[in-house]
């Protein structure tokens, strides 16, 4: 529905130890198949634990089968004595394209605001490394049908003080927070609604190009199953996927939703 290349994120969370993710990531590769192509314009990201990134960035060759891997979180620091922290620089000389920031169970287990992602974010771009911006609302949110002025607030604070250039190479993803690990899909037009206001909002903060650049995900008990009517909403541009993830002909059948 847009000129926007697809992008379908796996999100492995803190599963998999190093075995699996390497079996994992192989076993995807080989589903997707070498020289096929069948999932051609769609951009394939894995996202594994920091312990486990070394290890795929040695068995993905992005180039050849263009699989790109993402990290879960990024330091919003740059160096020095932040213990327990992953700058990214650290993470751009591992080959990190995209780094997942601000996930709801950041936002919940971990006390990160949106100034937080902010930070994240800028220290992301300085690096080279795309900022994945989750954004989306709790049940009770959605109860009140204030879905879309709450995740505005979140992407306002998030592109604070971001150049139009930068802003353009962001990826958000709206995750309602309800419809995560939950089995509880929002429908292809709860989607929408949201990722549209998305749109729009970004338009309104830049520009009409800068917001017709953004891709726009929705995450949220995405499955082979339903992703192909999700992906059809004109401002959905790819799924953020967690529990589907980590089975590798099932992501790998998300990734060809066009077949
Ligand atoms: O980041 C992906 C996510 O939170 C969705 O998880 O398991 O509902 O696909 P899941």
């Amino acid at each position: 529905a847009s000129t926007r290349t697809p992008l379908m994120a796996g999100n492995w969370k803190m599963n998999l130890d190093h075995h699996q993710a390497t079996h994992l990531v192989q076993k995807l590769a080989w589903t997707l198949g070498d020289a096929k192509h069948d999932y051609t314009g769609v951009e394939v990201v894995v996202a594994p634990s920091f312990t486990n990134l070394r290890s795929v960035q040695t068995l993905v060759d992005a180039d050849r089968l263009g699989i790109r891997y993402a990290s879960q979180d990024v330091s919003a620091h740059a160096s020095g004595a932040y213990t327990g922290e992953v700058s990214a620089s650290q993470l751009a000389k591992l080959g990190v394209t995209y780094a997942i920031i601000g996930h709801s169970e950041r936002r919940q287990f971990h006390a990160e605001d949106d100034a937080v992602v902010n930070a994240k974010s800028k220290a992301a771009l300085g690096e080279g490394i795309v900022p994945l911006v989750c954004v989306g609302e709790g049940l009770d949110v959605r109860q009140a049908g204030e879905q879309v002025p709450y995740t505005l607030a979140q992407v306002d604070g998030a592109f604070d003080g971001i150049s139009a250039d930068d802003a353009a190479t962001i990826v958000v993803a709206y995750e309602p927070v309800w419809a995560i690990g939950t089995g509880e899909v929002a429908t292809p037009e709860d989607a929408q609604e949201v990722c549209a206001a998305i749109r729009v909002r970004l338009s309104e903060l830049y520009s009409p190009e800068v917001a017709g650049a953004v891709r726009v995900l929705y995450g949220g008990s995405v499955k082979s199953g339903n992703v192909a009517a999700i992906m059809a909403k004109p401002d959905v541009d790819g799924a953020l996927v967690g529990g589907a993830s980590l089975d590798a002909d099932e992501f790998a059948a998300i990734v060809r939703y066009q077949q």
